[in-house]
């Protein structure tokens, strides 16, 4: 129901203001019928009120500003997930069963386009302006001209959005699904960005021909099959004192912290019908989205890091949770 008000503009023409079913429908350009059924679930479910001696129906303003907008606060495009993730039961049913999973490649070109409509709305919003000065002299390193690479970088967005910004550096995405590098490339032509390159590559077996200053982690270490060998490759790829800055989901990894916190719900549900499967069905650790803080901060520990500065969740991106730390000298 939230996927079918992202996608027809419901959100949108409720959040101008409480009104009755018939006029919602004409603002949306939609069936009223349709919509009155697709309002009865949103109501029922508590995401909107109903008003029966006016029959009108009021998006409140706190609920509007998760639901709506161009900016990375609206997580309805999330939901559509879902709706991907549920093509996909029958295969899921069947690993809780025999074990095994379901694998990253029976996912494709559709999940690539929306995992990429999801992360390209924080990357846009609050890479270069929020989470790169959370670096000391990150951003002046990347200006006067570093080598950078993005590791599980889907569609490539990121790398895209700090080739734009810092065009005396070099950036290299990798990613194992060639749906989503594809998009990446096409991306960077048409940008006519010449600083950007991307390549199809299993980032555990990551052996550049010239270290990196830095390289990024964006949500892409917790549905690795071998996630103790990426980082590990991740730190052997740096530069000694190069960064690796890893952004990932922000939970705790003890289930009983978790409660309570609305981000586990959507977290473990997401992990069962994908990150976890994918790593499983490749005979990986199945580390799973809600692998936390904690085991993150052993993980790369082992991996062979210093120290590890972590940063809370910040307004607009309280999902991340942000590791930076630096191969030793
Ligand atoms: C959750 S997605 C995140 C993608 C991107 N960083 C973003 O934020 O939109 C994780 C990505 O890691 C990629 N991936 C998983 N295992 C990989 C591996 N061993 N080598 C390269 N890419 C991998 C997947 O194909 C997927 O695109």
């Amino acid at each position: 129901m939230i996927d079918l008000g992202y996608r027809t503009g419901l959100f949108e023409a409720a959040a101008a203001g409480p009104t009755t079913s018939q006029v919602l429908a004409e603002r949306a350009g939609l069936q009223e019928r349709y919509v009155r059924e697709w309002l009865g679930s949103i109501v029922a479910n508590g995401i909107m009120a109903y008003d029966p001696d006016t029959r009108e129906y009021m998006l409140p303003p706190e609920h509007a500003a998760s639901l709506t907008g161009a900016g990375s606060a609206n997580m309805a495009p999330t939901a559509g997930m879902v709706v991907i993730y549920g093509k996909h039961l029958a295969e899921l049913e069947h690993a809780f069963r025999a074990g095994g999973g379901v694998p990253y490649s029976r996912f494709g070109r559709e999940w690539a386009e929306k995992m990429d409509q999801v992360s390209r709305r924080p990357v846009d919003e609050l890479l270069v302006d929020r989470w790169l000065p959370l670096v000391a002299g990150l951003s002046e390193r990347f200006t006067a001209g570093a080598r950078v690479a993005d590791i599980g970088c889907g569609s490539g967005h990121a790398v895209a959005v700090m080739g734009a910004a810092f065009p005396a550096s070099t950036f290299v995405g990798y990613d194992l699904s060639e749906d989503a590098i594809e998009r990446g490339r096409a991306e960077v032509r048409e940008a006519g960005l010449s600083n950007v390159t991307f390549e199809v590559a299993d980032v555990a077996e990551l052996k550049p021909d010239q270290p990196f200053d830095a390289v990024f982690a964006f949500d892409a270490i917790h549905d690795q099959a071998k996630p103790a060998a990426v980082l590990l490759a991740a730190h052997d790829a740096l530069v000694p004192g190069g960064t690796f800055f890893m952004m990932d989901l922000a939970l705790s990894s003890n289930l009983e912290d978790n409660i309570g916190n609305p981000q586990a719900r959507w977290t473990y549900s997401s992990s069962t019908l994908y990150c976890m499967t994918v790593s499983l069905a490749e005979g990986g650790a199945g580390l799973g989205g809600a692998w936390g803080w904690q085991t993150a901060k052993r993980m790369l520990a082992e991996a062979g890091f210093g120290e590890v500065v972590t940063h809370r969740p910040a307004p607009g991106s309280e999902r991340n949770m942000i590791c930076v730390t630096h191969r030793p000298s």
